[in-house]
């Protein structure tokens, strides 16, 4: 009995001292292990009589029973403190700034889309939009643009298929005819769509993609509009002047922006207007904020009281204004950024060069500029 006693005692120390699963498994095997200590006393049960085998017998299995749970246990405390080291170690300090060699970019486009939605946002707009396929009526007639209109001309409209034959004569939605598709040419339609989708009062900004045929310098097939319409009861030209001054002001960063509107013509908005923003081109430079030039930067007016009723609005009741402006370009003044074709050439070194972290969110309260 003293020698299993000794050798158990003996084990539980070596036990309770290792300090890793591999020297614990090895201490599992030098004492339960086909030829560990224990098993080697177990064997000699054999060769006893009944009676001693009884009592060693059960002496034996409680040393294993012993031995095997402190196995275990010890086993289960390694296991906790390796995890707590792990933890310990590979903690993530979430406050540190984005490594350097992140790749992402967000698109310029992107950029001033979201600068633009915080501005209005503050303004209190929402957030409305439409379908890029759309149908001759909701781009040009319910605009109060009727089929044999020259604005049509003027938009260098993608037509799908056939439709520009089947849109000519007889206008969609009249008679049967299949409605004619098109590729947007301005995001005006999501007025429509908003007014008839929604009760007045309106106050909301729709910012997105339009399509023309047209590319050089300054013009792409596909560029981006955001359009905007506030209709209530008693909205005037005041409102309208005082609301986009305020935005360009912000988008711009220059709070005393020189701006002039000047009487323009469109036909879903009466009176008509554009608005141009102070500038100076000398020596080939263009400067926002300074000099006596001036830059066109987007087109407004009151919405037209047929474009209100061809949306299923009372125009005795409400009126309002509206306006449009690229997108694009506004990244072009503002960042600096020569040729729009570039915009969209997915060429990762301009992206690179012009494009924001991915972090870098515009908000009203961090402030829009870089
Ligand atoms: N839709 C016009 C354009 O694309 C811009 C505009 C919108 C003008 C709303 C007036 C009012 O040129």
């Amino acid at each position: 009995m003293d020698d299993l006693d000794s050798l158990t005692n003996s084990l539980l120390a070596e036990i309770g001292r290792a300090d890793s699963a591999a020297a614990l498994e090895e201490l599992r095997i030098a004492a339960l292990g086909k030829k560990g200590t224990i098993t080697g006393l177990v064997k000699t049960l054999g060769a006893m009589d009944a009676e001693e085998r009884k009592v060693k017998g059960a002496a034996f299995n409680a040393a294993k029973d012993r031995i095997a749970a402190a196995l275990d246990a010890r086993r289960a405390e390694i296991a906790a403190r390796e995890l707590d080291a792990r933890l310990a170690f590979e903690r993530v300090d979430v406050t540190l700034p984005v490594r350097a060699e992140a790749q992402g970019r967000i698109h310029p486009v992107s950029q001033v889309t979201e600068e633009v939605i915080a501005i209005f946002a503050h303004m209190g707009f929402t957030l409305a939009e439409g379908p890029d396929v759309e149908d001759d009526w909701h781009n040009f007639t319910a605009l109060n643009i009727p089929p044999d209109h020259p604005a049509r001309q003027m938009h260098d409209t993608f037509y799908l298929q056939d439709d520009k034959a089947a849109a000519a004569p007889a206008g969609a939605g009249a008679g049967g005819n299949r409605p004619a598709l098109l590729l947007r040419t301005h995001t005006s339609p999501v007025q429509i769509r908003h007014m008839q989708a929604n009760r007045p009062p309106y106050r909301i900004i729709a910012p997105g993609r339009v399509y023309r045929s047209d590319s050089d310098m300054t013009h792409t097939p596909m560029f981006h509009q955001v359009e905007g319409l506030v209709i209530d009861r008693d909205i005037h030209m005041g409102h309208l002047k005082g609301c986009l001054e305020e935005f360009l002001r912000a988008i711009f960063g220059i709070p005393d922006l020189r701006y002039r509107l000047r009487p323009s013509h469109f036909p879903f908005t009466e009176p008509s207007a554009e608005m141009d923003i102070g500038c100076s081109r000398k020596g080939g430079v263009l400067k926002l904020g300074e000099g006596d030039d001036w830059l066109e930067i987007l087109g407004c007016g009151m919405v037209h009281p047929r474009v209100l009723e061809y949306a299923g609005v009372d125009s005795n009741q409400w009126q309002g204004f509206a306006f449009g402006l690229g997108i694009d370009r506004i990244a072009m003044l503002k960042y600096g950024i020569p040729d729009l074709r570039a915009f969209f050439e997915a060429d990762v070194r301009w992206l690179r060069h012009y494009g924001f972290a991915p972090l870098d969110v515009p908000t009203l309260s961090a402030g829009l500029n870089r």
